[in-house]
């Protein structure tokens, strides 16, 4: 499944509906981007994501704040953007330095400008199948297999890891479009055992090449959102690919569309702001 291809497209939609924004409001659309500290990782990240919205005719601004910010300084910053009428979006760049609460930097970004999905209230609206914006990643897969035309009404949909910004609204966008999910992580048992029954598998890890081709059904859709250093997935990929009938390469699957979809999400949200109905 070809990510980068699909992204592309998002992405000429979403730079279309900042055009309409602009000339119905005079308003650019902004995302604004919090780096803490120096993680080379997070820098990179937060440049791609930057370039991305300039590219698709959005501004973006970057606060950048240093390595020994207190969880009050942070949240303090984010509250200001959250108030700023002139940005419609807000991104916590995470990690974040541990003597941080990252739960509480998060919680301080309105909901209607949470467009990385990272807040309690979204996470909350995307369990409920209330109309809400989405983690970027768990959008974008589901974006990608719908584009591939994955039927998810009654089937098994495996997903490995839990975590809140990827397995856990994954397995509830699943659950929304009537497949059975089994939401597997490090205490799972017999995990080879569950993989074997899935007909989709999202491998959201964060361990290099960890999901054997061994484990897996033939005829099985597999999506890898891990992202390990060097550009290896969570899959063993030259295996799988024998076993599965579709299946997204690392890089150029699930990454692409992560970031799409934060700019659609951030066009979306500024219409939203602004009174428009795109
Ligand atoms: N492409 C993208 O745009 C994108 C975006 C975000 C993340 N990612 C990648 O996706 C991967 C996951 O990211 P994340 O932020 O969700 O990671 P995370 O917060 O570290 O969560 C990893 C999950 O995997 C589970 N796990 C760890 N070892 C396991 C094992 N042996 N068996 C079964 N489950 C196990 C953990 O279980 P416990 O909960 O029990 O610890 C946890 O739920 C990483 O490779 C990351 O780089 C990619």
């Amino acid at each position: 499944m070809d990510g980068k291809a699909l992204a592309k497209r998002v992405r000429q939609n979403a730079a279309a509906k900042v055009d309409r924004i602009r000339q119905a409001t005079g308003v650019t659309a902004a995302l604004a981007t919090v780096l803490v500290g120096n993680d080379p990782s997070s820098a990179t990240y937060v440049r791609m994501k930057r370039k991305r919205c300039e590219d698709a005719g959005m501004k973006s601004l970057c606060v950048e704040l240093p390595e020994d910010s207190t969880t009050q300084q942070v949240v303090a910053e984010i509250q200001e953007l959250g108030q700023d009428p002139a940005v419609h979006g807000i991104l916590v760049q995470h990690p974040v330095p541990k003597p941080i609460d990252k739960r509480a930097a998060f919680e301080a970004i309105p909901i209607e400008k949470d467009v990385d999905g990272v807040t309690s209230g979204t996470l909350g609206r995307v369990i409920l199948g209330m109309p809400s914006f989405v983690a970027c990643t768990p959008a974008g897969i589901v974006a990608l297999l719908r584009e591939y035309n994955v039927e998810f009404d009654g089937a098994h949909a495996v997903v490995i890891g839990r975590s809140p910004i990827l397995g856990r609204p994954m397995a509830s966008m699943l659950i929304n479009a009537h497949a059975t999910v089994t939401l597997c992580h490090s205490r799972t048992r017999s995990l080879p055992d569950i993989i074997r029954g899935a007909d989709v598998l999202i491998a959201a890890v964060g361990k290099p090449r960890f999901v054997q081709g061994e484990w897996l059904k033939p005829g099985v859709v597999v999506v890898d959102a891990g992202y390990n250093p060097g550009n290896i997935g969570d899959v063993d990929f030259d295996e799988a690919v024998k076993v599965a009938s579709m299946i997204t390469p690392v890089p150029g699957g699930v990454g692409p569309m992560t970031i799409a979809t934060l700019i659609d999400q951030t066009a979306d949200a500024a219409a939203r702001q602004l009174g428009l109905n795109l």
